[in-house]
């Protein structure tokens, strides 16, 4: 257990006392409550203290949650996540409003139903959006409540949203401005303004912090800057993370599909050393990647300079910057604003004008920042502007597929290389193929992991659906894995499918093994191109519609990973199917309860 020390007012006494760890207020079971023994309080005194705090730690699992005493501020600061971002701000804001004397309490938005929530009072919202402008998967329940007719009035509520998102996604932090308005709809009152954060948010979500703390706590505003850098310090353990990645060994990698596959699935064993670090199964890892240098040079002969030059207001020289800070591959919105102004190109003046999103996608599709940029090849860009309309290079995440119980200190990834060809340029994702290409055996990537809570095994006798063609049986293979080595009761059903078994059935041999020794009780696959009608996987669950419902009925847990566009949708869609066709259940309210129960989970990009 961490502790702090801190001075608390409380009653008419100011006493010292060692502060209950994060664990407590994250409302969990204190082990004990120490006393600092530095301070010679009286066993009186011990037992008043001792008495206070575990009333403020029922005051905290009591439901609906409530301010704990009328100078202690209590903060809800609440959370929508997919890949964990939200829940790791939503993490520094619980230190920063801690030290600021606040008490705080984090949880996902689907942990807190509607009568709960009508009696917070001061709650901080931090949210990523996701599928097209959707609420991620661990906020989908609280957000369809709050949107019905019979959702509570939030009159005392004073709050704001912090809304994690992607500019190059049409409904940018879609799902944070739903919540915004509609809290205000609810009557409760804005203490600060909502602010949508690109994919580089740490100033932003640091600002949104320090001001959204020191609306509650005033006396907090004369030292922010300070209180966080020392809550930084003071809290964030030295250890990998975003903004630290790990420097991990590639220790191998091997192709998986075949010669004639119109796809490149390639298994990369990364190692981790002595770094210490770890995972469970159904986390994700990302990876920084870099440029290729064809492309880099490419778009620095476009900007008519050398590759040493240093563009005015930068430390680094271009070829650094192109090659590691930013995005050249994939245009930005502005870039692509910039080009339809500048250029003189009336279809493309007139499409970005339209706002019509089907059309500008259409015509971008395959077009990468170079193609933007020859539009019109006399357009001139000069290098810090060009900068400015590009995005800074981002991870990429990748769903984990080994379990260390397995590979002590190594993580297994499985990974379609994205490549495209358009008028005879070859046109490379910059991950994807930077792994594929870039990188050999004993190279460094450097690394981070992404815990995934939201995507985990469950219990070792409940059993299991997965459904995850493509690279979609990642997690699968690290679930599968586990279960082995745990020699898990409960029973593990596959579904895998992608184009054709000759060339696509990846890990076709470890699956059987796996059929062997009865770790996977029941393998469905779907060749989508071995016949003349298309099969997919939600065909292979159609066909098994009985057996599918009867264990959903004997209590299975259902994860989906793989396409979020198509895939994961029509998957949803014959569950549904299922459910109406195979009971007398509301289809709708089935799957709802699944989630509720988090026997539906996914993982889907
Ligand atoms: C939680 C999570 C887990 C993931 N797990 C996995 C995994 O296990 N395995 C895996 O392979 N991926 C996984 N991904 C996807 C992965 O993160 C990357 O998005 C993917 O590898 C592509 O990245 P890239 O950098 O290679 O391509 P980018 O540089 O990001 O380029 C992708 C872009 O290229 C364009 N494009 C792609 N194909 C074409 C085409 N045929 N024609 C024209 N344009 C095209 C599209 O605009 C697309 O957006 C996961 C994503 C998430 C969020
Ligand atoms: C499959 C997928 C869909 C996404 N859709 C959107 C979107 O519609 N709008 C948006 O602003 N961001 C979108 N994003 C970006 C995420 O919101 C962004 O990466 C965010 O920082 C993730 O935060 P999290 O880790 O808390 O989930 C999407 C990301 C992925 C992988």
């Amino acid at each position: 257990m961490k502790f702090m020390s801190y001075v608390q007012n409380i009653g008419q006494k100011k006493l010292l006392v060692k502060k209950m760890s994060d664990e407590v207020f994250n409302l969990k079971v204190p082990k004990d409550i120490v006393i600092n023994d530095a301070i010679p309080f009286s066993v009186d005194q011990q037992v008043w203290i001792q008495g206070y705090m575990a009333g403020l730690k029922a005051q905290i699992d009591s439901k609906p949650l409530v301010q704990v005493d009328k100078d202690v501020i209590m903060l809800d600061i609440l959370y929508g996540t997919q890949t964990g971002s939200a829940e790791s701000i939503a993490q520094d804001m619980s230190q920063v409003a801690k030290d600021a004397g606040m008490v705080t309490n984090i949880k996902p938005l689907d942990d807190i139903d509607m009568s709960m929530f009508s009696k917070m009072e001061n709650v901080a919202i931090v949210t990523s959006t996701y599928g097209e402008g959707e609420t991620p998967d661990n906020s989908q329940i609280f957000w369809e409540l709050l949107c019905q007719s019979t959702a509570p009035k939030l009159d005392n509520m004073k709050f704001s949203v912090l809304g994690l998102g992607d500019t190059s996604y049409d409904e940018f932090c879609h799902a944070g401005k739903l919540l915004d308005t509609r809290l205000e709809q609810l009557g409760a009152k804005r203490i600060e303004q909502r602010v949508d954060c690109d994919l580089d948010f740490d100033v932003q979500a640091e600002k949104w912090i320090s001001t959204v703390v020191s609306k509650w706590k005033p006396v907090f505003k004369e030292n922010v800057k300070e209180v966080i850098e020392h809550t930084h310090k003071k809290y964030v353990p030295v250890t990998y993370n975003r903004k630290n990645p790990y420097p991990a060994k590639l220790l191998r990698s091997r192709l998986l599909s075949g010669k004639n596959s119109a796809k490149e699935i390639v298994h990369y064993e990364i190692g981790l050393g002595d770094s210490g670090l770890t995972y469970e199964v159904g986390d994700s890892i990302s990876i920084f990647p870099t440029n290729k240098k064809q492309l880099v040079n490419s778009i620095i002969n476009r900007l008519g300079i050398t590759n040493d030059t240093v563009p005015i207001g930068f430390e680094d020289t271009i070829e650094i910057l192109l090659t590691e800070k930013y995005e050249i591959l994939t245009p930005s919105k502005r870039l692509i604003e910039y080009v339809a102004d500048k250029s003189g190109d009336k279809v493309l003046k007139k499409l970005v004008d339209s706002e019509d999103k089907k059309a500008i996608e259409d015509y971008k599709w395959g077009m990468d920042v170079l193609d933007f940029m020859n539009i019109n090849p006399n357009l001139k860009f000069d290098a810090p502007e060009f900068l400015s309309l590009c995005q800074s290079l981002q991870h990429r995440a990748y769903s984990i597929s080994s379990s260390m119980n397995k590979h002590d200190k190594e993580v297994h990834l499985t990974v379609s290389s994205v490549r495209w060809k358009n008028d005879d340029r070859n046109y490379n994702g910059v991950c994807s193929t930077f792994l594929a290409d870039d990188i050999q055996a004993g190279g460094e990537l450097k690394v981070f992991f992404m815990p995934n809570k939201s995507f985990r095994l469950p219990d070792d006798d409940k059993d299991i659906i997965m459904i995850g063609p493509g690279t979609g049986i990642a997690p699968f293979r690290a679930f599968l894995q586990e279960r082995e080595v745990r020699k898990s009761t409960g029973k593990n059903w596959l579904f895998f499918g992608d184009q054709t078994r000759s060339d696509d059935f990846i890990y076709k041999q470890e699956l059987a093994k796996l059929l062997t020794n009865k770790t996977l009780s029941k393998l469905d696959l779907a060749f989508s191109r071995d016949q003349k009608e298309k099969i997919y996987v939600q065909h292979k669950m159609y066909e098994n519609k009985q057996v599918f419902y009867d264990w959903l009925e004997s209590g299975a847990y259902i994860y989906v990973c793989g396409d979020a566009t198509r895939m994961a949708k029509d998957v949803e869609d014959m569950i549904l199917q299922i459910v109406n066709e195979c009971s007398s259940n509301d289809p709708k309210e089935y799957l709802t309860k699944l989630k509720k129960e988090k026997r539906y989970l996914r993982d889907v990009y």
